[in-house]
């Protein structure tokens, strides 16, 4: 049974390391070794990964991989991704490989405007609080005009601050609601330090504001923080061709088209298949994300958010067939950041911008809505023809074969056999069973 730790934190690495291996495991030596296997052999590196984070003890390696070919608004990149799943970096390098054949995708920005709010409770008369606003939004711009001189010399900054009156959900509840530009920054420390100022000004103004009562004086700031849904921070990615050149799909051009789009509507109508969907679309999105050092929780949220902005969770892409040609798209919100934060830290995340060119904020906004298209396009492609698992458990292959303690030249040629067969768990077993035995 684990016990609790007083001052955990305060341990260093070893003693923690210790802890943790006498507490929790079985095995403290196994556990010890292990942790450490995944150590960086040159210890700058490692401090800097041990700093990432607190009470690290070790790494937690993902695979780094590269889906070729995708043809952007008439540029080739080649995508650093982020994932553990098997046949997601096939799947994207396949569709990229599809449409680069096809014209590539066409990408464009909508939006950049990012969201942050300070939610506070005034019960006091409403005009009194209009008038109030119209007042100190001068002086909550001023307050903050140290954090965002940097930021509008490069042409970013607050957009606007709206006071909000939600009072018919909450008693007493407003908002001011901030709009920002944070251009190639994801922005989460600007917004916040903007926010808590705008939030100590807020209620230095209301004390000094004479039309309020006491009792109005005194608003009560709940909670300043950025928002993670950026309906306006949105980017559109597609692909279209004619029909007729949609052959190459395992079934004739105009049913699978038609199947294709068939399968998208379902997403759109149903939630349960839409979650899927989605998924599917996030595991092109989350991979690119992960890969270009930015938070995927943030852009989780924000993406689930939007696809349940009429009420109705439902799919982030869109088909059509218009006059014979077939169109495909994507509309999603994504907050991305190429430079602070991991970006100019982690020696990995650094190489997959450079692999990516260097990327403003839109840029990646661009390439990571296209990786979610095209992984989008991948499994619905292969949902509507030999279904999924024909080629997923081909690429699963190898997991299996580790998982099972095949050796090098067994896995060799097991992949070799099932090159032509159906990989199932029973099957692996059975031909791994038949080659040791021999
Ligand atoms: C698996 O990770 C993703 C899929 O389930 C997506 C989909 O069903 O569209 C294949």
């Amino acid at each position: 049974m684990n016990t609790p730790v007083e001052g955990f934190s305060k341990l260093t690495k070893t003693q923690k390391i210790d802890w943790i291996a006498t507490h929790c495991t079985k095995d403290p030596k196994k556990t010890k070794q292990l942790l450490q296997q995944y150590w960086n052999s040159d210890p700058r590196v490692q401090q800097l990964h041990d700093e990432f984070i607190e009470n690290t003890v070790s790494n937690y390696y993902l695979p780094f991989a590269i889906a070729p070919n995708f043809l952007i608004n008439g540029e080739l990149y080649a995508i650093p991704m982020a994932i553990e799943e098997s046949s997601v970096v096939a799947a994207a390098s396949k569709a990229a490989k599809f449409w680069l054949e096809r014209g590539g995708f066409k990408a464009e920005i909508i939006g950049t405007e990012k969201v942050g709010q300070v939610h506070f409770i005034y019960k006091g008369a409403k005009e009194k609080l209009s008038d109030f606003f119209a007042a100190a939004k001068p002086e909550l711009l001023k307050s903050v005009a140290s954090i965002t001189k940097n930021m509008e010399k490069r042409g970013g900054g607050i957009n606007n601050i709206e006071l909000r009156d939600l009072s018919d959900t909450i008693e007493g509840y407003h908002q001011l609601h901030c709009t920002f530009e944070t251009l190639d920054a994801m922005g989460a420390n600007f917004i916040n330090s903007c926010l808590e100022e705008f939030a100590k000004t807020l209620k230095e103004q209301a004390l000094a504001f004479d039309a309020f009562t006491e009792e109005e004086k005194d608003i009560e700031v709940v909670m300043s923080i950025l928002s993670n849904y950026v309906p306006n921070c949105l980017v559109k990615a597609e692909v279209s061709c004619p029909i007729s050149e949609l052959g190459n799909t395992d079934m004739p051009a105009k049913a699978f088209a038609e199947k294709f789009v068939q399968a998208v509507n379902i997403a759109k109508a149903e939630p349960y298949r839409a979650v899927t969907h989605n998924k599917g679309i996030m595991n092109g999105i989350d991979a690119v994300v992960l890969a270009t050092g930015n938070d995927f929780r943030a852009v989780e949220a924000g993406v689930h958010a939007y696809a349940s902005k009429t009420g109705h969770y439902s799919s982030l892409t869109h088909a059509k067939i218009e006059d014979g040609i077939f169109k495909f798209w994507i509309e999603v919100p994504l907050a991305l950041g190429t430079v602070g934060g991991l970006t100019t830290l982690h020696p990995l995340v650094k190489l997959a911008l450079e692999i990516l060119q260097n990327p403003t904020a839109k840029e990646l906004m661009q390439v990571v809505a296209v990786a979610g298209l095209a992984q989008n396009f991948a499994a619905v492609r292969s949902l509507v023809t030999t279904g999924i698992q024909k080629g997923h458990m081909k690429m699963h292959l190898l997991n299996m074969l580790n998982q099972l303690g095949a050796t090098e030249s067994e896995k060799q040629q097991l992949v070799t056999f099932f090159k032509d067969q159906t990989v199932t768990n029973a099957a692996v077993k059975e031909a791994l069973e038949k080659i040791k035995s021999e």
